[in-house]
């Protein structure tokens, strides 16, 4: 469904260091399918989430949407594309206006594209059908941002974000400024709406926890690259970075190991932390595949 081949992002406004956030990753996400992309902070999870949208231009690399390459669309065919895919931020208070009661950022969507309005409905139904998926009360709905919870306003934001029925939802740390439990009940309803509206989801965290209640297929990403890619990565690690964080009984936030030794130019991403390297590793590996799984490493064999 969404496709992003070589996506690579280079940013060069911090004086003459350039950041590459984004190194050649290929990425699919599919009808319906939920994929955590999972890494430590920094790693470039939001910048390709970014990419896929095209809300910054990628250096290199392109994206495809049912097949469409949507690096060559023009950006009012961008526009139409963008509504089927929806952001839910990790602060939900970036995405709502706090002069705007609930209610009306929740029907925003309907206001910018009438023609989404299912025929015969009325912009008051539709807005009691999503308070319904998302757990709020026409009470809740009738106040503004800042007289709502943490959870209550992501319910919000998610609320809006399903509107115009997206195929689908981009979910960048939706959880990682609530308590525990608030956690729990977005993640269920996240999995319950994608059930019952057939969306896909890319959830984004750097918690491996909720990357593993949460994803159908598991991408884990360190400096920019995707390292491992498929089903029940946590479970069965092959690459060394997934093995070290999972090795870390409830580490939950992921963090990065301090570097043993400075980075050879061209080596793998993961040289300078990793204990297993060999003389192999001071080229960069390419993406193998291991009956369904892809890793990033040139040791995987002996794993
Ligand atoms: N607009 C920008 N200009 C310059 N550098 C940027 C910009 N956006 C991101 N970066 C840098 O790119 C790298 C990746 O950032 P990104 O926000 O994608 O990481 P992340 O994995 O989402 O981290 P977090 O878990 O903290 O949200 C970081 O080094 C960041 O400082
Ligand atoms: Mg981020």
């Amino acid at each position: 469904m969404i496709e992003g081949r070589g996506l690579t992002k280079i940013f060069a406004s911090r004086g003459k260091n350039r950041i590459t956030a984004v190194d050649g990753v290929d990425i699919r996400i599919d009808t319906g399918e939920t994929l955590a992309l999972v890494g430590e902070s920094g790693c470039g999870k939001s910048t390709l989430s970014r990419l896929l949208l095209l809300l910054i231009p990628p250096t290199r690399g392109e994206v495809f949407f049912e097949g469409q390459p949507l690096t060559r669309l023009k950006e009012k065919e961008l526009r139409s594309v963008r509504r089927k895919i929806q952001i839910v931020p990790q602060q939900p208070e970036s995405a709502l206006n706090p002069r705007w009661k609930i209610a009306d950022s929740i029907c925003e969507p309907y206001r910018i594209h009438p023609d989404a309005l299912p025929p015969g409905r009325q912009i008051g139904e539709e807005l009691d059908r999503l308070l319904g998926l998302v757990g709020l009360e026409p009470e809740q709905a009738a106040r503004y941002p800042h007289q709502l919870s943490g959870g209550e306003l992501q319910r919000a934001v998610i609320a809006r974000a399903i509107a115009l029925e997206p195929a689908l939802v981009i979910c960048d740390e939706p959880t990682s400024m609530l308590d525990v439990s608030t956690q729990a009940a977005i993640v269920r309803l996240l999995q319950t709406l994608q059930q019952k509206l057939g969306c896909a989801l890319l959830f984004i965290t750097h918690d491996q926890g909720l990357a593993h209640a949460i994803g159908n297929r598991t991408a884990v990403m360190f400096g920019g690259k995707i390292v491992e890619e498929g089903k029940d990565v946590l479970d069965r690690p092959l690459h060394p970075f997934t093995r070290r964080i999972t090795s870390i009984p409830d580490s939950g936030s992921l963090s990065c190991p301090e570097p043993q030794e400075a980075r050879a130019p061209g080596s793998c991403v993961y040289y300078q932390f990793c204990s297993e390297k060999t003389e192999k590793c001071l080229k960069s590996p390419e993406m193998q595949e291991y009956g369904g799984r892809r890793v990033s490493c040139h040791n995987v064999s002996h794993a």
